[in-house]
């Protein structure tokens, strides 16, 4: 059974060699150990067994914008759906912090359009994202095209809304 599940320490060196695999083919970026290790907390990954058969991470980057980054299907197992459900947890997981607007710099537009995502101008990210293009062999002449996805805000609920509401008017009447 395929799982997709967070990533763990013992999976590190798989998903580089997963990654870096397609990034020698000049597909993605490849990935250090020491990059992988930091921010593992990031990463998901598709799992069989003790056999990875596909990463991908979710990396905050700025106020409402997170990165969809890494995203990795081992030659053989694409176009079975598993991409699709990497990037899905991503989009999940980023919803439920809160974030309302997820990019990715991409390859291959194609996959990301099936997914939600829509053609931006790369200019429209904002300069902080390309702290890590300054680090790629292919910067400036590289060929990514900024895609992004817009998410539904999530709906706080009547008791939240109204346990907010109770702090603030208790937070008021201790500062008067
Ligand atoms: C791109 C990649 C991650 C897609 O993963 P996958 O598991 O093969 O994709 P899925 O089976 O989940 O496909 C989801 C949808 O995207 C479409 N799709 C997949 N790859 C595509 C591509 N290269 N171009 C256009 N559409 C694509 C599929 O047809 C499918 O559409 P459908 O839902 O209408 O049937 C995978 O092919 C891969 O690892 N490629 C090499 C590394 C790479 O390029 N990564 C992207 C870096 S950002």
């Amino acid at each position: 059974m395929i799982r997709i599940r967070k990533a763990r320490m013992g999976d590190v060196e798989k998903m580089q060699d997963l990654v870096n695999h397609h990034a020698k083919a000049g597909r993605m970026l490849a990935r250090s150990l020491l990059e992988l290790y930091e921010n593992l907390r990031d990463f998901y990954v598709a799992a069989e067994g003790g056999r990875l058969l596909g990463t991908a991470a979710l990396h905050t980057s700025w106020e409402d914008l997170a990165e969809v980054k890494s995203v990795a299907v081992a030659e053989g197992r694409q176009g079975q759906g598993l991409g699709r459900k990497l990037v899905e947890q991503c989009l999940t997981e980023a919803k439920d912090l809160g974030v309302g607007r997820v990019f990715a710099l991409t390859y291959v537009p194609g996959f990301f359009e099936k997914l939600g995502f829509n053609r931006i101008e790369r200019s429209e990210l904002p300069h902080r994202v390309w702290a890590e293009c300054l680090r790629c062999p292919e910067f400036p002449d590289c060929g990514e095209i900024a895609m992004m996805r817009e998410l539904p805000r999530k709906r706080r609920s009547r008791r939240l809304k109204k346990a907010g509401k109770a702090v603030r008017k208790s937070a008021g009447r201790k500062r008067s």
